[in-house]
């Protein structure tokens, strides 16, 4: 049969070509196997690598939070920096200068008082304090002080007379400290500043506590400017009320003798220097009532409630307290060596002197 004879031949054709066609498949599979394996090894290695590159991404981003926490920190430092100082800084010739009024008197805690003190007033621009210590003389000690200050100052003494005739009928009335010092500065300003009619005057007692951001509101008052002050009084706020309506000051929230004429404590207020120059008679007293020396100081320089510029965002916010320091309990043989100031040793001389 033609089929059968030509089928016996095929057979061995197609077994040759099937033979191949595996040979082949065969050597392809190898080669690839082959690649597979180099294919593997080089995966590895680009794993191993990727692993170490990992490594290292990972230290880096430890290391840019790290610096990215420390630019945040230094950016909060300078936001806060910028926010308070700035309005200081911006001009500071052309700021109105603020005569700083501070009497004070010997005691322990006198020279850690003012030192904290110039160490707040420092930083503010065209700033005159004037020092006036309850004292016969000068003392070198707040001499120092005052120089190192760096500020532009007045160093004056006056003593607070001990003999007043007290005409008072309060039997707590003693004679009041700062009369004669305040007054001492006022006199002072008058005559060295005779011809200044740009600048507030300030009475900052040695241990109150001051925000930087009050002087800022102060250089701008025209006549006499209030605010509120902290911890006074026997309320944890003093404050003029202002009117919401025109912004202008209405009344005052002093429990205290709330019928003064300005029910407000010494460092609620300051008034400008022309003012000073203009009532050369206004100044503190001894012969008014306790709690009456700011009244009759503002009263003195012909001011009226409705006159007074409401400082410290319509005095909502709070940039002074009246802090007192404690009187520091001395053993009787330390409190008598310096009452004296006799038999001090070098180191306690600085501690106090
Ligand atoms: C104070 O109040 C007045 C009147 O309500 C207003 O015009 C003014 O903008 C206020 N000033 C501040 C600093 O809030």
């Amino acid at each position: 049969m033609l089929g059968s004879g030509q089928s016996a031949k095929m057979p061995t054709k197609i077994v040759i070509a099937v033979v191949l066609f595996f040979s082949c498949q065969l050597l392809l599979f190898w080669s690839n196997f082959e690649d597979l394996d180099e294919k593997k090894a080089s995966l590895e290695a680009a794993v191993a690598r990727l692993e170490r590159r990992k490594d290292v991404l990972r230290k880096q981003i430890m290391d840019l939070e790290r610096e990215s926490f420390r630019i945040n920190k230094t950016l909060l430092r300078s936001e806060i920096l910028l926010k308070d100082r700035l309005p200081l800084l911006k001009n500071p010739r052309n700021l109105s200068p603020i005569f700083f009024v501070t009497p004070t008197h010997y005691r322990p805690a006198q020279k850690a008082d003012l030192t904290r003190l110039a160490q707040t007033l420092k930083a503010v621009p065209n700033l005159v304090w004037i020092v006036v210590e309850d004292a016969e003389k000068l003392s070198e000690g707040i001499a120092a002080i005052v120089k190192s200050s760096g500020l532009q100052y007045g160093h004056l003494h006056a003593l607070t007379p001990t003999n007043m005739k007290l005409n008072e009928s309060d039997p707590n009335w003693k004679v009041p400290r700062g009369v004669a010092q305040r007054n001492q500065a006022l006199s002072w300003i008058r005559t060295n500043f005779a011809g200044t009619v740009r600048g507030v005057v300030y009475f900052g007692d040695d241990d109150n506590t001051y925000d930087w951001r009050l002087f800022d509101e102060m250089r701008s008052i025209e006549k006499a400017g209030v605010w509120p002050v902290g911890i006074v009084g026997g309320q944890l706020v003093e404050t003029p009320m202002v009117s919401t309506t025109n912004g202008s000051v209405v009344g005052f929230n002093a429990r205290w003798k709330p019928n003064r004429p300005f029910p407000i404590d010494m460092a609620a207020f300051a008034v400008n220097v022309s003012l000073i120059h203009s009532y050369p008679n206004a100044q503190f007293s001894y012969e008014v009532p306790r709690g009456y020396q700011e009244s009759t100081f503002l009263v003195g320089l012909d001011l009226q409630r409705n006159e007074l510029e409401p400082k410290a965002a319509n005095c909502t916010e709070v940039y002074v307290w009246h802090t007192r320091t404690e009187h520091p309990k001395l053993n009787s043989f330390d409190r008598r060596r310096f009452q004296l100031r006799e038999n001090l040793t070098d180191v306690e001389r600085r501690a106090v002197l």
